[in-house]
């Protein structure tokens, strides 16, 4: 990575910094960030590495590896064409907009987080550019502030209206914990867990579906639009996660998607607080329950799953598997497993080749450990 800044950039007097950002995955609560849930993610071992350094010009130029192509910018101007440059220009945006000034800057990234496997890359990309700033330009932001401002760059700039999750965990994360995220309140508390003799890991089920992110902005409309009709008649209630579990759905007049959107939230708030219980207490089983119902809900009342995440999920139930769901925004990307660490894989073989058979896909299967959030490399 040294060796292509460098040349990039010219020569190495001043040097640059290097900087590191994680992916993450969501151990359940999802797609309620956006509506004041509680969620439960970590932070993981994959990463986006970027090296940065002043320029001493108002010219911005960024160099990735992973897509061999440069990029100058002097105007923060949204761009068509290599969309990933869009998360760095919404997060100058962002800054500019709070009044810091951000001169010119060369920036080399490069990273191993799958694109398109929900598991952030975009987010860790606006985390790591934030972070970087505010250390070479001294702008003093906190790591609350950095996930907001990652956050914002993604909702005003890029145009996902995506929740505070992601770019929350990828700034405080810490090594063996997830963190419970009160996503109305931003209060947090780390649990660092003990699986035993279970593990976690990752199917990727190599779909990337076109309209993820308009799908996405649709169900949070879907949302909002529950939530004014229920205001109407409970104008004390806040977000959608405020509701009793029980509340009676059929006490107020909504379309039958508002309706479902609004059953899984309902029972997503139960099985966020069996998992975290089950996780502390250690009962791997309810935790498992907990992963299989929140992707049927996930799957049947949001409706963000695919014919090929529910494939993957349906056979590792039928496989006795502990557990299983789709993590991140859905229609694709990655289910994530809670097994044995001893079990018997074979299955993994068969899997791979029923859904190749079924959809002429293939399957990567990825381990992970939890590790830290954002941080400079090397000091
Ligand atoms: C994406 C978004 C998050 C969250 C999840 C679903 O990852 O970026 O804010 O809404 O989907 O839980």
């Amino acid at each position: 990575m040294d060796d292509s800044f460098y040349r990039q950039f010219g020569s190495p007097e001043k040097p640059a910094r290097k900087f590191s950002a994680p992916a993450r995955i969501n151990i359940i609560g999802e797609h309620v960030d956006y509506l004041g849930g509680i969620v439960l993610p970590a932070a993981i071992d994959f990463s986006i590495d970027i090296m940065i350094r002043p320029n001493s010009s108002n010219t911005y130029r960024f160099y990735s590896e992973n897509f061999n192509s440069l990029t100058q910018v002097n105007d923060i101007v949204k761009v068509e064409k290599h969309t990933w440059i869009n998360y760095i220009l919404g997060v100058i945006d962002q800054l500019q907009k709070r009044k810091f000034s951000i001169p010119g800057f060369d920036l080399s990234l490069n990273g191993n987080i799958p694109q398109g496997a929900g598991l952030s890359s975009s987010a860790a990309l606006e985390v790591v550019l934030t972070y970087a700033l505010s250390k070479i330009y001294k702008l003093d932001l906190n790591r609350t502030d950095i996930a907001l401002i990652g956050q914002a760059a993604e909702n005003e700039f890029v145009g996902t209206k995506c929740g505070i999750m992601d770019q929350f965990i990828i700034s405080r994360g810490k090594k063996n914990n997830c963190i419970s995220l009160n996503t109305d309140t931003l209060e947090y508390s780390y649990h660092e867990f003990d699986l035993e003799d279970k593990e976690f890991y990752l199917i990727q089920s190599n779909v990337k579906h076109s309209l993820k992110d308009s799908a996405y902005n649709t169900r949070r409309e879907e949302c909002e639009s529950a939530l004014a009709k229920i205001q109407k008649i409970y104008p004390k209630i806040q977000n959608l996660y405020d509701l009793a579990d029980d509340f009676d759905i059929s006490s107020v007049s909504l379309t039958l998607n508002e309706k479902k959107r609004l059953q899984h939230v309902l029972s997503e708030k139960l099985r966020t607080q069996n998992t975290i219980a089950g996780l502390i207490t250690k009962n791997f089983q309810l935790v498992g329950q907990c992963l299989y119902e929140c992707h049927w809900s996930l799957s049947k009342n949001f409706e963000v799953s695919c014919p090929e995440t529910d494939f993957i999920v349906e056979t590792l139930q039928k496989e006795s598997i502990i557990g299983a769901r789709m993590i991140g925004g859905g229609f694709g990307g990655c289910v994530l497993v809670l097994d044995n660490k001893e079990s018997n894989k074979n299955y993994k073989i068969e899997l791979t080749n029923s859904y190749r058979k079924m959809f002429n896909k293939d399957l990567s299967f990825y381990q992970f450990s939890i590790s830290n959030g954002v941080h400079e490399v090397g000091i």
